[in-house]
């Protein structure tokens, strides 16, 4: 994890010398990320979070996608970068990209720590990307598994018999 989240933070302190950018989580599960990786940004940096879930009947497949703007700052003429922890059918990144260029962004780039391979489902894609992965269910590092296990200080995937039976 470190050494990811050190090649993001350089590519950012690269690509953004002195300019002011607004960093925003999206909660919940990019909250550790976030923590990480702005302690490592030299830009001048306002952080703030944003709030998207989609709603899963089938517990680790995506559902309708719920988003909430409320917790967000102003971004109207800022330089934004949406901070996911994974990009996995790309819906959720490709939405709050749509909204937050809504609100005035004057742009909008995206970064995750996570890509799931052959799972997009949109023309969407991240700018900065960690690690890729394959179609597997991960957990830890901010990642859940019905709220369980972002406290895990590693990846890890997740046992289909567990998700099979669900976690009390
Ligand atoms: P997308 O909209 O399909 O790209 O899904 C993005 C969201 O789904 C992420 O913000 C995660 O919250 C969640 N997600 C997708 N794959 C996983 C996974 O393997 N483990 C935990 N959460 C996941
Ligand atoms: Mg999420």
């Amino acid at each position: 994890m470190e050494a990811g989240v050190r090649k993001l933070a350089t590519e950012l302190n690269r690509q953004y010398a002195d300019r002011p950018l607004t960093v925003l989580g999206v909660l919940t599960g990019s909250v550790v990320l976030l923590a990480d990786l702005i302690r490592q940004l030299e830009m001048p940096l306002r952080v703030g979070v944003l709030q998207a879930r989609s709603y899963r009947g089938v517990a680790t497949e995506p559902g309708e996608l719920v988003v909430n703007l409320e917790l967000m700052p102003a971004v109207a003429g800022c330089d934004v970068l949406l901070l996911d922890d994974i990009f996995d059918t790309g819906r959720t990144l490709d939405e709050l990209a749509r909204r937050l260029e809504a609100c005035g962004a004057t742009s909008v780039s995206s970064m995750v720590l996570l890509t799931k391979v052959g799972r997009c489902e949109v023309e969407y894609r991240p700018d900065y990307s960690a690690f890729e992965i394959p179609n597997e269910f991960v957990v830890g590092y901010g990642l859940d598994y019905q709220d369980h296990y972002r406290n895990l200080p590693f990846v890890a995937a997740l046992d289909p018999e567990e998700i099979a039976a669900g976690t009390q």
